[in-house]
């Protein structure tokens, strides 16, 4: 849910006046604390900053961050070794403080301070006082302040603690997602307590529900009612209701919309939910949110479906960083992240394995985007030293909670996951703990499913652990689907987790051999395809389950992007600090990977894609396998014209089903051809890979041309080095340097090779394989930005200009 409330849209000057010195009436205000916080990692020395803020992506990198020396039991680790960079080997550890002043002209009756997340272990202060904490980094949490607010200015103090060893991946530091201030009058409407969801919806009629409800004291004899209005996007009211409010504070509205628009990933149709509190007749609250209509239900008999037609998931798992930006959240970042992945085909996205931020999900909610949302990755036994495990007992059912409440209006959410991969999936406790997390999740949302995801599949099954869910959730060993599912009377089970292939965009490794184990002396990892991890597989392996099984509903790929932490294979390599797991790298560039799942996924537009590139000096007259990853059933391949062969996908092959490969290509300059022929045997489609010439130019291309002039809009400007043509120069690794001026400014850089310790903050970097990324930052001021690109070593720039609007 949209949880900016405006009551009515106020003016910029008004806005600022605000912002400066609130006086406080009778309806809400929203204060958005984003500006002039000051950060201190000491409590001595201060600097501004603004939230949302991730202390530790400024680096340096270093191998001594975090430094463990572990056995990594789900990786079926048995002796303990030094793992570096399993974290990030970023410097996120430690304490960190923030401090804000916010000036009011009256206290206020009510406010409540709203955080979406803050890493970790938040302890928030109102003017010296202690006004409460949350124990998790990754959820959200409010705190009832008005107690000690006053007249005047009043200072928000938060300290941050964040212990060695808490999470598998890089949790990053500070207040890195938004905070607000909600402040109004003694009866207000209690946002987490609106639930608006659908009972039943075809295109003709749906049934939704709005329950409602007011915090604060309701005053005595004085009566308070509900009004409920829904708008369609285009302003229009389709239906609404007005109600006098229970004793206890709530209310319920049952409504019909006749000829909804139903919101599914492919038509992400949105309305408007207004909410208006009224006392003895006035306003006195108003709230607005966006809200979806749609249905889901699993079942034997149709598996998966969304608004009543049958899909299979074809989702991908994120981590919570945004590569560069750490895990200060962006919205820019989110939006370009989900247009890659919706250009792969994908439809659906795993919050791994926590809480994911309110921006996140409304842009999931806008773009079309299902999500299934998760919330932890340990219970009582601990994964990792620090990990959540020291929470759970005392703070499990509150977290589950939150996570509901906070985002059960997003239509895009249509499961919630109650952990990843618990140890305890073979005892009874640990059964009857998922019943009782299953059970919140039913009892504040009775609309969803609740899945987890499990690894340790006979064991969950024995336990019952498994068929306690409402979605069985496997994590990989999709060899062990078939004897699963004899086992699970509601007879469907997602992957709730698959393939875990590992790669680095633009590397090849020869000869190619398939493998589960493979690692190399450079840190890298081969963009055939073919390596994997010993607990996982590769996607054709998925496919087959998803192809070949009607019980199998879909799948969430390990994972879409690259992330900070866990560089599985090179844990104990340094150095290496971030995944090779990625279809697309660290910087978001896509791997060859990328366009596999697209050739797979995408239905409305074809794939045809060749790897590896044609510049290869050094192989002169060696074999050199080359693969088309395509949705067409077969093509040709050519080497300066001449025929290798008309190939056909081949479903009796592990690799041939889904992938079209050339094994024994001998290896000349010169150019490569593919020409793909449709399933009645016509060519269709041709694409043509070239040997680069000698190094010419720099080519930049961003991501969008117009941005916003509001401080927070990012470009992504992908920098590649090409020879007089344009082709890539694919081996490159010059050293670039960046200059941005006008209206924008430098805002970090990531060349997605998983082994640099270069700072993505500072504007230098190399590039990797050709190519890097360059994230620029607007500014409050319009005008046109320019990003200067230098080459020294061959003399070459260039530059790009931009327009902030
Ligand atoms: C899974 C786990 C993920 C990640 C992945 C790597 O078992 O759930 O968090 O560690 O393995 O393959």
């Amino acid at each position: 849910m949209n949880r900016r409330n405006f009551f009515l849209p106020l003016p910029a000057a008004l806005l600022l006046w605000l912002a400066s010195s609130v006086s406080f009436a009778q309806q809400r205000t929203v204060l958005q604390l984003s500006e002039n916080w000051q950060f201190s990692r000491d409590s001595v020395n201060w600097q501004t900053v603004s939230v949302p803020h991730d202390w530790a992506i400024e680096g340096p990198f270093d191998k001594k961050w975090d430094l463990q020396y572990v056995a990594i039991e789900q990786n079926g680790e048995k002796e303990k070794t030094e793992k570096s960079g399993r974290s990030g080997a970023l410097p996120w550890i430690g304490k960190g403080y923030y401090k804000k002043s916010v000036s009011l002209k009256e206290k206020p009756s009510s406010a409540l301070l709203q955080f979406d997340g803050a890493m970790s272990e938040p302890t928030v202060y109102v003017n010296g006082k202690l006004a409460g904490k949350w124990a998790y980094g990754y959820n959200a949490f409010r705190i009832d302040i008005a107690p000690f607010l006053k007249n005047g200015n009043n200072l928000i103090s938060v300290s941050l603690d964040n212990r060695e060893e808490s999470s598998r991946w890089y949790p990053g530091g500070g207040i890195y997602r938004p905070v607000e201030l909600i402040l109004g009058g003694t009866a207000m409407i209690d946002e987490w307590s609106t639930f608006f969801y659908t009972e039943q919806a075809d295109d003709a009629c749906a049934d939704v529900v709005v329950n409602t409800g007011v915090r604060g004291a309701i005053p005595e004899k004085k009566k308070l009612a509900m009004e409920v209005t829904l708008y369609n996007n285009k302003g229009r009211r389709v239906t609404g209701a007005y109600s006098v409010i229970d004793a206890d504070g709530k209310c319920r509205f049952d409504l019909q919309v006749k000829n909804p628009l139903l919101w599914s990933p492919e038509s992400p149709e949105l309305y408007t939910l207004s909410t208006c509190l009224y006392e003895n007749g006035a306003l006195i609250d108003c709230s607005q949110s966006k809200v979806g209509i749609r249905t889901i239900s699993v079942s034997k008999e149709h598996g998966f479906q969304l608004n009543g037609v049958t899909r299979k998931i074809k989702g991908v798992c994120l981590h919570h960083d945004l590569g560069p930006l750490g895990t200060a959240v962006n919205k820019a970042a989110l939006i370009r992240q989900l247009r890659i992945l919706k250009d792969m085909g994908c439809d659906a996205i795993r919050t791994a394995h926590n809480m994911p931020s309110t921006w996140q999900m409304e842009i999931c909610d806008s773009m079309g985007m299902m999500v299934m949302a998760e919330s932890f990755d340990m219970w009582i036994y601990p994964k990792c030293k620090n990990g959540y495990a020291r929470f759970f007992k005392e703070w499990s059912d509150r977290d589950i909670e939150n996570l509901v409440l906070c985002h059960r209006n997003h239509p895009s959410i249509v499961m919630w996951s109650i952990g990843n991969e618990i140890p305890e999936q073979w005892s009874e406790e640990g059964r009857e703990i998922a019943r009782r997390l299953q059970d919140i999740c039913h009892r504040l949302d009775p609309s969803r499913p609740v899945t987890q995801g499990m690894d340790k599949a006979e064991a969950a099954l024995k336990s019952g652990f498994a068929q306690v869910m409402d979605v069985p959730g496997f994590n990989y060993r999709v060899h062990k689907y078939e004897n699963n599912i004899k086992q699970l009377p509601k007879g469907f089970l997602l992957g709730s987790e698959t393939a875990s292939t590992v790669s680095s965009r633009g590397v090849y490794k020869f000869p190619v051999t398939v493998s589960d184990h493979a690692v190399y002396p450079d840190g890298q990892c081969s963009s055939y395809d073919t390596e994997y991890c010993s607990w996982s597989n590769l996607p054709d392996d998925d496919w087959r389950c998803q192809d070949d099984y009607d019980w199998v509903i879909g799948e969430f790929v390990w994972t879409g992007f690259d992330y900070l932490g866990e560089p599985t294979p090179y844990d104990e390599y340094w150095p290496s600090r971030s995944s090779y797991f990625g279809i697309c790298d660290l910087a978001g560039l896509p791997k060859d990977r990328f366009y596999l799942y697209r050739s797979r996924w995408n239905k409305n537009d074809h794939t045809l894609h060749l790897l590896p590139y044609w510049t290869w000096p050094e192989r002169k007259g060696q074999v050199t396998p080359v693969y088309c990853y395509t949705d067409y059933p077969s093509a040709e391949l050519f080497v300066n014209g001449v025929s290798q062969g008309r190939i056909s996908k081949n479903p009796a092959e592990r690799l041939d089903r889904y992938r079209l490969r050339w094994n024994d290509v001998v290896y000349e300059p010169g150019e490569l051809k593919v020409v793909a022929y449709d399933e009645k045997g016509n060519p269709a489609a041709q694409k043509v890979v070239k040997t680069a010439g000698k190094p010419a130019r720099i080519a930049c291309k961003a991501d969008r041309e117009h941005l916003k002039a509001d401080g927070n809009d990012l470009a992504f400007v992908t920098v590649s080095l090409t020879d007089g043509d344009g082709t890539l120069i694919p081996y490159a690794d010059d050293q670039l340097t960046f200059e941005v001026s006008g209206a924008g400014s430098f805002k970090a850089v990531c060349n997605g090779d998983a082994t640099s310790l270069e700072s993505f903050t500072q504007p230098t970097m190399k590039l990797f394989n050709g190519q890097l990324v360059v994230v620029i930052q607007t500014m409050k001021q319009k005008g046109d930005i320019l990003l200067k690109v230098n080459d020294k070593k061959r003399r070459l720039s260039t530059t790009l200009s931009l327009t902030a609007e």
